[in-house]
């Protein structure tokens, strides 16, 4: 997700320097902008000189210390909050102290990071959701320590970034995927059982409840990594058992299918 909000911030005219651990996932994070911009230089809504412009203002770097005069930072790491909770340390020591931590976590606690830096009143999620380009919400979670002067900033600058920003609470999977990740295991279950097919779960949503995608589709879409980091947060966060992961979920996980990305989820790419 991180090129998709490194897009989407040098097209709102930011410069942006997107720092990854290697150059090979830069280079493919550039396609990837350089993919979604296309698209609408094709449909004529975007002239070809503005791409240019817009992939101009983002400068790729596998250093972090090349964020030291970020104003504010956008963290999109693997969904692990011992990773997470290490490279907000290292934020915390290399960034101006007026600098915002911003998390793009889809359920780890915003009061944790926030604890691993001396900055925890400057420490926020910023949700953005999939595909970043196309969605227009991004969740805004307040940890326990957020202070309002950071809220205001973060909503202020969601707003130049043309999403709509919505608050929320720390609390497990916050509102997004504490209402929709339930779902999604539940429509795993229902496969698992037996209960219905796979195109007939996803066709039931999809012509009955007139959502874009079916749930085991979206599921591929999301990760089905991610969805199983998510359910545990949930599981754990909560300690009730009806957001225990599907064992289905779990065995997919084990065996690598991890949806689209991995070319095989509970779909064939
Ligand atoms: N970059 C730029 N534009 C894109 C794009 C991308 N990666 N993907 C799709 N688009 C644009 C297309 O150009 C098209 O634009 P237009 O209608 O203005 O011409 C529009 O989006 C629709 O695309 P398509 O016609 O190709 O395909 P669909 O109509 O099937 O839409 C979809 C694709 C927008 C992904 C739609 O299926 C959808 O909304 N799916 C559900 C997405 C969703 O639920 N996201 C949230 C996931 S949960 C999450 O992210 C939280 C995390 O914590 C787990």
């Amino acid at each position: 997700m991180g090129n998709g909000i490194a897009q989407v911030a040098a097209r709102s005219g930011f410069d942006v320097v997107m720092c990854d651990v290697s150059a090979e996932f830069l280079a493919r994070g550039m396609k990837a902008i350089d993919k979604s911009l296309q698209r609408d230089v094709d449909k004529e809504r975007l002239a070809a000189d503005e791409k240019n412009a817009i992939t101009g203002r983002i400068k790729t770097t596998t250093e972090m210390a090349e964020l030291a005069s970020a104003v504010i930072v956008v963290e999109a790491v693997t969904e692990d909050l011992n990773v997470k909770q290490k490279v907000f340390q290292s934020l915390d020591s290399i960034t101006a102290p007026a600098a915002i931590l911003a998390s793009n976590t889809s359920s780890i606690s915003i009061t944790r990071l926030g604890s691993a830096t001396g900055r925890a009143d400057k420490v926020i999620g910023m949700h953005f959701m999939n595909p970043v380009p196309v969605m227009k919400l991004v969740e805004i979670i307040r940890g326990a320590a957020t202070s309002d002067d950071t809220y205001a900033k973060v909503h202020a600058l969601t707003e130049k970034l043309g999403k709509i920003p919505l608050e929320c609470q720390d609390s497990p999977g916050f509102i997004s995927n504490r209402v929709l990740m339930p779902m999604i295991n539940e429509a795993i279950f229902a496969l698992y059982e037996g209960v219905a097919s796979r195109e007939s779960i996803d066709g039931i949503m999809k012509l009955g409840m007139n959502h874009p995608m079916g749930p085991l589709t979206l599921a591929d879409f999301i990760g089905l990594d991610v969805c199983l980091a998510i359910m545990n947060v949930l599981h754990e966060g909560f300690g009730d058992s009806k957001y225990r992961p599907c064992p289905l979920l779990k065995r997919y996980v084990d065996a690598g299918w991890l949806g689209r990305k991995s070319g095989r989820g509970f779909y064939e790419y």
